[in-house]
């Protein structure tokens, strides 16, 4: 099968386009054959050796956790899914990526696509809109009224964070930058903060979950605007736990592991028209489509995803 992949570490240019065999599924999986996947700041880290520890996968690595897509093969244990089906999925493990014709999946981390969406707007959710809702809903425990700032409320993770939080009847206060303020209230934030000229530390206090997507000084000035009892969940670096407990604020700190039953939640939002992905940019599935789609990410060129159409 035709795969992007990379051969080395290094920049956008190490990305090359290969043939590589097609995945073998075990008896739980699901052969996808892709129709659709998008970019995440994560492929970027990779490529460029950040996460070599933390992932030590052996080269050519197939990047690419989002996948958008039809049911090709099941394995014999599988039950839930038939060929032909559309689903999407955040697949558990690379180097089996996404940036590729066919990806094997685990079938519990999969879900039947909502039929009102194509498939580039189902590869646009399943890793940020999996992470914005383990950090809202399962670590934040998010309720009715609360007060919620969003870091990065422009980004793949924040601006789907925005909708689930609306969903839930939050008060919500997002930073970004200037250029992306009508974009984040349309999706139903209450405040802008443009954090390049404003210091949200100083608008803002007793707030109920901040969702951290930055760390370093914008996780440091986040702990002031909670209030007591309040959740500082980060996607970025873990809180500081004794300040933490010197201040009474929850923490919370995770690498998202997937799962097909929240992916099914957000299904739903997407199904009843309460959540969206914006696509920013579409690229096709090329090397140099790949390579395009890097360079966007890295230079946060666009607002919301970036997605990777496959060939129909
Ligand atoms: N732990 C996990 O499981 C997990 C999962 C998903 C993502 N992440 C990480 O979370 C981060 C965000 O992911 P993403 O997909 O949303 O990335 P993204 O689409 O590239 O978005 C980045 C966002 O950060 C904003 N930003 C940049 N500097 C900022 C600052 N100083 N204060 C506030 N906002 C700032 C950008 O705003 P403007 O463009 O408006 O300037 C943009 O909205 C990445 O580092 C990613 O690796 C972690």
């Amino acid at each position: 099968m035709k795969a992007i992949v990379i051969n080395q570490y290094g920049s956008a240019d190490e990305l090359v386009e290969q043939e590589v065999p097609l995945p073998e599924i075990k008896d739980d999986q699901v052969l996808i054959e892709l129709k659709a996947t998008s970019i995440n700041p994560i492929d970027w880290k990779m490529r460029e050796g950040y996460l070599k520890e933390k992932l030590p996968y052996e080269f050519p690595i197939i990047l690419g956790w989002d996948a958008a897509g039809i049911v090709k093969k099941v394995g014999k244990d599988v039950t839930n899914f038939q060929l032909g089906e559309k689903v999407f999925a955040r697949p558990k493990t690379n180097p089996t990526g996404t940036y590729a014709e066919y990806v094997a999946v685990d079938q519990d981390l999969i879900c039947k696509m909502p039929e009102n969406s194509s498939f580039n707007d189902a590869a646009a959710i399943p890793l940020t809109g999996q992470t914005a809702w383990a950090a809202l809903v399962e670590i934040g425990q998010i309720k009715e009224g609360d007060h919620v700032l969003i870091h990065g409320g422009s980004g793949g993770v924040g601006h789907l964070a925005i909708q689930i939080a609306k969903h839930f009847g939050a008060y919500i206060a997002a930073t970004a930058s200037e250029k992306n303020e009508d974009f984040v209230k349309s999706l139903g934030a209450d405040e802008f903060i443009n954090y390049k000229e404003q210091d949200f530390e100083t608008l803002l206090n007793d707030y109920d979950i901040v969702l951290d997507t930055q760390g370093g000084e914008t996780q440091e000035k986040s702990f002031s605007v909670l209030k007591h009892g309040g959740t500082l969940v980060s996607i970025a670096t873990p809180p500081d736990e004794e300040k933490a407990a010197e201040k009474g604020i929850k923490t919370g700190y995770f690498f998202l592991e997937p799962d097909g039953e929240r992916l099914q939640k957000l299904a739903d939002l997407m199904k009843s028209n309460k959540l969206k992905a914006t696509i920013g940019k579409t690229l096709p599935f090329t090397q140099e489509g790949l390579r395009e789609a890097h360079r966007t990410s890295e230079e946060h060129g666009v607002p919301g995803k970036i997605v990777v159409q496959m060939n129909e």
